[in-house]
């Protein structure tokens, strides 16, 4: 049976871990657990390019060999993803052995096949870019910031041929509306593409730079990073009895927009239709996190520390705060003040004490065991048939990546139950003694539990780890599952537990 693959970018090794690096994962990890409980066989893959200029420099600066840095911010990275509760399946480094050997592979066939040529090239070089710039890269005249300091060079090199391959791109983007999400970016692509490209120089001489992947028809050179990177989502399911078509084509590879054009959407394809394999399904390409509307950058001093956010809020709020703030495909701006009045008002109120409240109430006025919710009765018609149109509306809308509106959808519906409750009052219901008050007060307890317990089960993809102690609270198996998400008598019978608090005050100063 063929996987459910999904792939991130896989990060630079020259810097830390900040929210863009936390967003792409959680990101990838919310469809990852969606696919999973929908019945997918899923594989989820990250991990870190480790080659290039900016990573020997760093090195050169700490006086430490570029494969100990490397590992030292590979365990970085991999402890954020544990600590976010990433359930990738697949970490891959490209100083891994089986992705170096499939790089010299691939470049080998492209060099037999004529797709790679040597040619002598005088141009203009991006140190920070790693790369040869053009006149018609400068914005209004300008060099962008982020290119740093322009050299002239001449150089002799390996190229690849992308010129040949422009029209095949340009009808294949055309013809394939799925390939590039948000279609809007799909037309940033081909508006890149209405110039002539140029071919793509692969290799940097070994006199400039040593780290890298050493290319297999000439040791005097290596392989430009950009290369070697991009062939990681094949490497990394091609070995160790693993094969290439059990995974291949990816359903997702999720990127940020920095990295669409031209590395993911003119190299990236070219390379695979030239070597064979068939393109990714979708490109999924999400926006930035900002700071005040500016681009978070070391050197502005903005940039978000996911840990220290977790360390504040914990990892499934952390999660919660991102999916329900990004419109995924748009930029979004990052608010502390805003994120801890999320976590004060939907989370800690209409949540957290939601449970809190029901689990005590069914503790004073059913000795702690849930009722039975009894068949149609008009008592629980209201939230049921809620359930069944927040059920529709936010499954619909997980499918089209509008994870958040779907959850807005959710917390819409956890409102309603905390809007029920205030409206038939079981504490008033217990100070009657008539018997269809108690029968009220029994189903009213009942459907609310079971509310709860749906509701958790749909936010289970974006709060994994807070969803089972809520299941636990109300008596049941933690387990998540969503072979039935049916409004019913599941919960009957059940003893809940008390004081189980989900989301503690944040501590003020004041
Ligand atoms: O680009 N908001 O690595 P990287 C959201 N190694 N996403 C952001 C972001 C922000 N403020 N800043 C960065 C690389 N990202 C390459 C990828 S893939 C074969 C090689 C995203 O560490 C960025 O768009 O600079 C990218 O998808 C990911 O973080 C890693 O960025
Ligand atoms: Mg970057």
């Amino acid at each position: 049976m063929k996987k459910f693959f999904l792939t991130t970018a896989i990060d630079y090794a020259n810097g830390r871990p900040h929210i863009g690096h936390a967003y792409e994962k959680i990101l990838a990890d919310v469809i990852a657990r969606i696919a999973r409980l929908s019945g997918k066989d899923v594989y989820l893959m990250t991990g870190l390019d480790e080659h290039g200029q900016k990573v020997e420099q760093s090195a050169v600066r700490r006086k430490i060999s570029p494969k100990a840095l490397c590992d030292e911010v590979a365990d970085d990275f991999k402890s954020l993803c544990n600590t976010l509760n990433v359930s990738y399946d697949h970490y891959i480094r490209t100083t891994d052995k089986y992705h170096k050997e499939f790089v010299q592979k691939c470049l080998q066939k492209l060099f037999d096949a004529g797709e790679i040529y040597k040619a002598k090239y005088t141009g203009l070089y991006s140190l920070s870019a790693e790369r040869f710039v053009q006149e018609k890269d400068k914005i209004n005249g300008e060099w962008p910031a982020d290119y740093g300091q322009i050299t002239e060079i001449t150089e002799t090199n390996y190229f690849f041929r992308l010129k040949e391959h422009q029209q095949w791109l340009i009808d294949y983007i055309e013809t394939h509306p799925n390939f590039i999400y948000p279609t809007f970016r799909a037309k940033q692509v081909l508006e890149f593409l209405k110039e002539p490209i140029n071919d793509l120089c692969i290799s940097r001489p070994k006199e400039r730079l040593s780290w890298g992947i050493e290319i297999p028809f000439d040791r005097e050179y290596v392989t430009y990073v950009w290369f070697d990177a991009l062939l990681n989502y094949i490497s990394g399911v091609n070995f160790d009895g693993k094969t290439v078509d059990d995974y291949w084509p990816a359903d997702y590879q999720i990127i940020g927009k920095d990295i669409l054009v031209p590395a993911h959407s003119v190299y990236w394809p070219i390379m695979l239709n030239v070597l064979g394999y068939d393109l990714p399904k979708t490109l999924l390409t999400h926006g930035w996190w900002l700071s005040s509307g500016e681009k978070m950058s070391k050197s502005l001093g903005n940039v978000v520390d996911p840990l220290e956010c977790i360390e504040l809020f914990g990892p499934d709020s952390f999660r919660y705060y991102l999916m329900r703030e990004m419109n995924v495909g748009q930029d979004c701006d990052f608010n502390l003040d805003r994120f801890a009045t999320r976590y004060t008002t939907d989370l800690g109120n209409d949540l957290g004490n939601l449970l809190s409240r029901v689990v005590n109430m069914l503790h004073r006025y059913c000795g702690g065991i849930i009722p039975e919710l009894g068949e149609d009765s008009p008592v629980t018609e209201e939230l049921r048939s809620l359930w069944n149109a927040t059920k529709r509306s936010v499954l619909a809308q997980c499918e089209i990546l509008a994870f958040n509106s779907a959850l807005g959808d959710l917390f819409s519906f956890i409102a309603s139950i905390n809007k029920f409750i205030e409206q038939n009052a079981p504490w008033k219901l217990a100070k009657s003694s008539e018997n269809k008050d108690q029968v009220k007060l029994k189903l009213t307890l009942a459907a609310a539990a079971e509310s709860i317990r749906l509701a958790a089960l749909l936010l289970a993809p974006v709060m994994p780890s807070t969803v089972p102690k809520i299941l636990d609270a109300l008596g049941t198996n933690p387990e998540i599952k969503w072979d039935n998400l049916d409004f019913g008598n599941h919960l009957s019978g059940k003893t809940v537990v008390k004081n189980v608090i989900l989301f503690p005050r944040l501590e003020t100063n004041s």
